[in-house]
């Protein structure tokens, strides 16, 4: 319920939500398109996660944006949701329209707009994709969307990369391969691209143990994350002259949509943005 229909304020939830980006993020487009609105970092841990939805619905917010762990919570409440949440089976932006409440997934897309961006279509080319969690499920159906004709799909636990295959299997046009980290240098030979979304690499873990060596100096490098910026991963990639494209392409792209969910307008993805985001990273890791 909206107090006045024309609501101009809209969340993030996660836990830990402190340093989510998005409130930089919406709040650089804001002031870009002059509209007096916001986005609100709310803290909620699991238990919490329903009442403060029914909070800010009340309080007549557009929507929020939806984060760790909240994704598959958010699924089984909204009342509809969209086919790349359902593909995903999980919701990053809740849209409150009507006295209901639209689950929608826009984490696909990021990730294949910010590749389209950088290297364009991947139709008919060779992908390996490191991991086999939520992460991977999102990057698969972006790669599908890209035209990539075969995912080499490698996890630590080859079992869980060969359950995610099957799971997918059905809805994908590209051919998925699971295998395990062992086949990187086999699978890394014909690859256009390699897609990190394991957590390796990301502060606070180790890196991944691969070497890239097997990887055609064609071949670019994408790391979902953008905790470090540069993780390990990608100064080994830039050092040997790959392409790289760090996690916040994707973090852009996936926020466009939202935006323009909540406030109207569909916000332009610009360079002034990246280095908006990037100070205020520079100065999270101080
Ligand atoms: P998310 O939802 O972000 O994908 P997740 O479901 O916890 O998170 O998945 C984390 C992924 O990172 C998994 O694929 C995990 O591998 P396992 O399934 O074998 O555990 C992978 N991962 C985590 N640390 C890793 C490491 N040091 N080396 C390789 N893979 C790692």
């Amino acid at each position: 319920m909206s107090l006045t229909g024309k609501a101009r304020l809209a969340g993030i939830v996660g836990w830990p939500v402190i340093h989510s980006l998005s409130p930089v993020l919406h709040g650089h487009w804001l002031a870009e398109y002059g509209i007096d609105g916001a986005m609100v970092p709310l803290a909620a841990q699991r238990e919490d996660f329903a009442a403060v939805i029914d909070g800010v619905r009340r309080a007549g917010f557009a929507g929020v944006n939806v984060t760790v762990p909240h994704k598959e919570s958010a699924f089984a409440m909204a009342h509809s949701v969209d086919a790349a949440a359902k593909a995903a089976g999980a919701v990053n932006l809740l849209v409150f329209r009507n006295g209901r409440m639209e689950g929608r997934n826009t984490d696909s897309l990021g990730l294949a707009e910010s590749l389209r961006e950088e290297i364009g279509t991947l139709n008919g080319k060779t992908v390996v994709l490191l991991g086999a969690g939520g992460a991977a499920r999102g990057a698969i159906l972006a790669l599908d969307m890209l035209g990539t004709a075969s995912i080499h799909l490698l996890n630590r636990d080859s079992k869980k990369a060969a359950a995610l295959a099957a799971a997918l299997a059905p809805q994908a046009k590209a051919r998925i391969e699971p295998g395990a980290l062992g086949d990187w240098t086999e699978a890394a030979a014909e690859a256009a691209l390699l897609v990190n979304s394991t957590s390796a690499g990301m502060t606070g873990n180790p890196p991944l143990d691969i070497d890239l060596g097997a990887l055609p100096k064609t071949g670019a490098v994408c790391d979902i994350v953008y905790s470090p910026l540069e993780t390990p991963l990608l100064k080994d990639a830039a050092a040997r002259g790959h392409k790289t494209i760090d996690g916040l392409g994707m973090l852009m792209h996936q926020a466009a949509p939202s935006f323009e969910a909540f406030f109207g307008v569909r916000p332009k993805v610009t360079p002034a943005l990246r280095d908006a985001l990037v100070k205020v990273l520079r100065e999270h890791q101080k």
